[in-house]
């Protein structure tokens, strides 16, 4: 039985700014991930059963847009796949969906694994990325790749989006995996307030569209905090990486895609110890991360709970 796995990720440095071709950090955090097993099915049809959901259903059921269904569409047409095959998808997640684990572009991975191996269809990393990135612009509209990309390759990634090119496809822009100089500890709290990229994304488009000249020099400022974090990460610096967490906080604030929740949170982390705070992914919602020394997690962690976080997860990135 075909069975794949794809982990959550968390941004580190750069969200928003990167949809304007500057450069941002994402790992992966393996604490959660989505699954999918797929088995043969008893039926004439393929059935989806997605239960943190509630999703039981027939595929042709679904609309052609539903993220889930068009995955399996793409796939089966990309391939040539006919007639189509009766299979019993089962997907399950950890990861806490709209709160910036990259939850939909996990289960677009994962599902995408397990199809090509259910039906001999080998694709490389490059093929799941691609797919997987047509599949985040029904989540997210004008979305980086970012999300896409560090799930696919399970790596810690710097990321520049490829520019639109006049012949078609990217230009420019791609993704490296970087090397963690030294292993540093976050803790990673949930707002519990699920905010849709989308919006917070589009809002910062409304920004941009009013006064491009002043928001261009906000993401050039945000751009500068990522170069100078990847060269600390890598040379084991990641001491350092906590003044430049609350530089990254204070710009995106300006582009007004935190709130008095996140505020709070990052706030809280920073008194309990931590040594930098940010909103991590689209804003308004969704989570933050706190740089702390190992030992410290556990206390910032509590802080964070008693400042209203919903949950909190402590991950290690090597
Ligand atoms: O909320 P998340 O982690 O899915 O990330 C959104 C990141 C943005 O930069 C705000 C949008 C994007 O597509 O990169």
């Amino acid at each position: 039985m075909p069975h794949a796995s794809a982990p959550g990720k968390i941004i580190l440095f750069g969200e928003h700014a990167v949809v304007y071709g500057r450069p941002a950090l994402a790992v992966p955090v393996t604490q959660v991930h989505a699954d999918v097993i797929i088995a043969d099915s008893p039926r004439a049809e393929t059935w989806i059963h997605a239960p943190d959901i509630s999703l039981h259903a027939e595929l042709s059921s679904l609309p052609s847009n539903h993220p889930i269904a068009a995955v399996i569409h793409n796939f089966f047409f990309a391939f040539g796949v006919s007639p189509f095959p009766s299979l019993d998808i089962s997907i399950a997640s950890t990861i806490p969906v709209a709160s910036g684990l990259g939850s939909g572009a996990a289960v677009t991975v994962a599902l995408l694994r397990a199809l090509s191996s259910a039906v001999h269809r080998p694709l490389s990393d490059e093929q799941i990325n691609q797919f997987a990135y047509e599949i985040e612009k029904l989540h997210h509209g004008t979305p980086s790749g970012i999300d896409n990309t560090v799930i696919t390759y399970a790596r810690p990634v710097y990321f520049i989006r490829p520019l639109p090119s006049p012949l078609g496809g990217g230009a420019g822009g791609g993704v490296e995996t970087f090397t963690v100089g030294s292993p540093f500890t976050l803790v990673i709290a949930d707002t519990g307030i699920s905010a849709p990229t989308k919006e917070s994304v589009g809002d910062v488009r409304k920004l941009w569209e009013s006064d491009k000249p002043r928001w261009e020099r906000a993401f050039d400022e945000i751009g500068g905090v990522v170069q100078n974090a990847k060269e600390r990460i890598e040379n084991g610096d990641w001491r350092l990486l906590g003044a430049l967490m609350d530089s990254n906080h204070a710009l995106l604030q300006s582009l007004t895609v935190s709130s008095p929740e996140l505020d709070r949170l990052v706030e809280s982390a920073r008194e309990a110890g931590a040594l930098g705070a940010k909103l991590s992914g689209g804003g308004r919602g969704g989570n933050m991360i706190a740089l702390v020394e190992k030992d410290d997690a556990a206390q910032v962690a509590e802080a964070l709970l008693s400042a209203g976080a919903k949950r909190t997860i402590v991950t290690e990135i090597a």
